[in-house]
């Protein structure tokens, strides 16, 4: 093969590198099923446990099943005092996704079936990451704010008891829906980045936890998961102004986005890899977003959201994606911007884990060819 015939997509753009019984992204109708559900119709009427259920059993769990997935994910909910050692000999200043990768690399490198890749400690491995991440999230989210950690509560579920450890005081329960629902939409993408990476690494027959690691890694960048902190720090650039009435935030907002494209900017909270169309989630999170927006009083932030968007729209057809209204929903709640990934890893932990044992079920080493552009062969004299 010459380098003149290969065909190399960059960025694997288009490339189909497996099967996959998880979820189906389809740009064309703009959906999004998981386990053949919509995804619209889960976060409207099922909660958030019962998706990561779902995503790892293949169907939706029973009453009973899922009282004893509950009783399960409620016993597993402290912060590992190892867990809270090591994220307390961090600096205050390490990005809250350094702090998630790092809590998820000591939770692997003490578990009791760290070595043991079988379906069922796999199974056991998941439900411990799920049910323990929102303790580093959440004491995290405190941790910068100089507060002490809040013990969880096992009388609440599990968007309840995320939003109390984070806050130390019982959400409304419009709030506890609309972090749901997050979680939710937030929980299972088919083969983006992050997700991809954990396949790759657990092609080598390496452990859960390291996958888990790797992929938080992964979903760090701005081109992906990052991109909801990135859309706050656009609105906080364009400046949340809360006398000021929707039109002129608005089009403060417009006049911004006119300025970043014409430098060639990319915004981020636009485009998509897959949809090209509109993403199928963003419709069911600003449904969310603007409760919390009536539930808070903040029109300016409608404001701001319109504009940048119309804006968008106007000047390059380009679509937000599930980060645009999933930033300031979050920021609403009252997290800090940093941890808005964190939030999104959290969630993710279900479908990476499942794409996990899904790869592991029929496995191939995911290892790709490359086409060599340099120097031609030389020799030492
Ligand atoms: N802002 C401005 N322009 C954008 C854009 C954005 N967010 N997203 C895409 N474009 C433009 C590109 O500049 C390019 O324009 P050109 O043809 O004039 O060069 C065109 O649209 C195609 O973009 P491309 O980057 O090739 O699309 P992609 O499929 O490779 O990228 C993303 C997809 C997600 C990486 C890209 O849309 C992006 O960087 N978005 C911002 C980050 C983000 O929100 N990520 C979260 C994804 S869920």
């Amino acid at each position: 093969m010459n380098n003149a015939t290969i065909e190399v997509r960059k960025g694997l753009a288009g490339v189909v590198v497996d099967f996959t019984a998880i979820s189906k992204v389809n740009p064309e109708t703009n959906s999004l099923l998981y386990r053949g559900y919509p995804v619209q119709e889960l976060a409207a009427q099922c909660s958030f446990e019962e998706v990561a259920y779902l995503l790892w059993n293949d169907e939706l769990p029973t009453q009973e099943q899922l009282a004893a997935f509950a009783e399960q994910e409620r016993a597993g909910r402290a912060l590992d005092p190892v867990v809270r050692r090591v994220m307390d000999a961090l600096p205050i200043t390490t990005h809250p996704m350094d702090v998630c990768r790092t809590a998820a690399s000591v939770m692997g490198a003490q578990h009791p079936l760290a070595e043991d890749s079988s379906r069922e400690a796999n199974m056991v491995k998941t439900a411990d990451l799920f049910a323990a991440m929102p303790a580093v999230v959440a004491y995290e989210q405190r941790r910068r704010r100089g507060q002490d950690l809040v013990e969880p509560r096992s009388d609440l579920g599990y968007s309840a008891n995320f939003l109390w450890m984070s806050f130390g005081e019982e959400a409304a329960p419009e709030v506890v829906e609309a972090f749901d629902v997050s979680m939710i939409l937030y929980a299972e993408h088919s083969f983006n980045a992050s997700t991809f990476t954990g396949r790759v690494i657990t092609s080598t027959l390496s452990d859960l936890h390291s996958a888990v690691t790797g992929a938080i890694g992964a979903l760090k960048g701005p081109l992906h998961g990052g991109a909801n902190e990135a859309v706050m720090h656009t609105f906080d650039e364009i400046g949340i102004r809360s006398e000021e009435s929707l039109d002129e935030a608005a089009a403060r907002a417009k006049a911004w986005m006119e300025d970043a494209l014409s430098e060639k900017k990319k915004v981020m909270g636009f485009g998509h890899r897959v949809y090209k169309q509109g993403d199928s989630r963003v419709p069911t999170m600003k449904a969310a977003l603007d409760k919390m927006i009536a539930h808070y009083g903040r029109p300016e932030l409608l404001g701001l959201y319109n504009g940048l968007q119309s804006a968008m729209d106007e000047a390059k057809g380009i679509k937000p994606n599930l980060d645009y209204p999933a930033g300031p929903t979050y920021h609403l709640m009252g997290f800090d911007t940093e941890m808005f990934t964190p939030l999104f890893v959290a969630s993710r932990i279900t479908g990476w884990a499942a794409h996990i044992m899904e790869q592991l079920g029929s496995n191939s080493l995911i290892r790709p060819l490359s086409s060599y552009s340099g120097v031609e062969e030389r020799h030492l004299r």
